[in-house]
């Protein structure tokens, strides 16, 4: 059986940053739509495959993890 890495924090790899840190950015810059966040930081502005996680960041309020992407690896 594999052991998947369960609670991972997801980073965008375009800008080198982890969504820890992005998620401290929308908290500390008051940013609350993902436009606001590409324009402050870069993230999601580049290749954009980020994109769908910084909206869930966003909607929950919490960092997303590995366990977002494809939560099926841990059943
Ligand atoms: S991974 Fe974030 S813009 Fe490419």
């Amino acid at each position: 059986m594999t052991q998947s890495p369960r609670g991972i924090e997801l980073r965008c790899i375009c800008l080198d940053m982890g969504f820890g840190e992005l998620h401290a950015r929308t908290q500390r810059e008051n940013l609350s739509t993902v436009e606001e966040v590409v324009r402050a930081t870069g993230c999601g502005g580049q290749c954009q495959t980020c994109r769908p996680y910084i909206s869930l960041m966003l909607r929950t309020g919490r960092v997303p993890t590995i366990d977002d992407v494809n939560p099926e690896l841990h059943e």
